[in-house]
């Protein structure tokens, strides 16, 4: 990466403003010719609400009312926040890989930065806004927790956290079309079709790198999901993670778990 990109890469993922943030992300460009060199620190920018506390303590709440999509709505905000720093991070942290890689992350990055905005213009349509409700930083910790290592982040966040998404994204959209919520129905469905891409370059990015270390890729995400005490629980969108680029032999053990 060379030092203007690694620059406006930084500015990026460290931007605390969310808007800013989404606009910065927007406007960076890979033309990468080789991998970062410095010294790759965690610099997750972030605006200083949602006030974060523990996943136990996230309110839930029906759909039926505005407070209820609102609730949920924040949550998805969320998630797609973390996912911007996450995809910003994969590229930004590990060094060497080859240029497309750093240009999967980025679009990823770039699409997730689109999911935000798109979620939070239906907050602030039921009379909300990102920030307004705490969060919960399970997402982030997952970043910390693989950080020294790209097989690792490729086995854990796309293909376990990401893919959680491509799960429970079809029964949400379910609810919220019995509710009579067609806009929000209508900015999940854009965001269930552009995750099975994240997934799969999850994925193909995993298989790459196993392939490196001459490791059985089937075999080593069963093994990574053990190590790391991940377990899956159904539903399973079985499509979705076929298209995503799962294995017949990580499917049953998703299924099975
Ligand atoms: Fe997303
Ligand atoms: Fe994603």
């Amino acid at each position: 990466m060379d030092a203007a990109v690694r620059k406006a890469w930084h500015a990026a993922l460290a931007e605390t403003d969310a808007d800013l943030k989404c606009a910065r992300v927007a406007a960076l460009r890979v033309d990468v010719a080789a991998a970062c060199d410095d010294d790759p620190r965690a610099v997750p920018g972030r605006p200083p609400k949602p006030v974060l506390i523990s996943p136990r303590d996230v309110p839930r709440r029906g759909l039926g009312t505005r407070e209820g999509r609102a609730a949920l709505l924040h949550a998805v905000a969320h998630i797609e926040f973390n996912a911007v720093n996450l995809a910003l991070d994969a590229g930004w942290r590990f060094a060497g890989l080859p240029a497309a890689y750093y240009a999967d992350w980025l679009g990823v990055a770039q699409d997730e930065a689109r999911h935000f905005l798109l979620v939070r213009a239906r907050l602030r349509a039921l009379g909300s806004d990102y920030g307004e409700l705490p969060a919960h930083n399970g997402l982030w910790e997952a970043a910390e927790k693989t950080a020294h290592d790209p097989l690792l982040r490729m086995a854990l966040v796309p293909r376990v956290l990401e893919a959680r998404g491509l799960d429970v994204t079809p029964g949400m959209m379910d609810r919220l079309r019995d509710v009579g919520d067609r806009d929000t129905v209508a900015v999940l469905e854009v965001i269930l079709r552009e995750e099975v891409r994240h997934v799969e370059i999850g994925t193909r990015w995993f298989r790459h790198l196993c392939a490196e270390r001459r490791l059985d890729p089937d075999a080593t995400w069963t093994r990574l999901l053990a190590e790391h005490g991940v377990r899956l629980h159904p539903p399973f969108n079985l499509a979705a993670r076929r298209a995503a680029g799962f294995s017949d032999a990580e499917l049953p053990a998703a299924a099975g778990a």
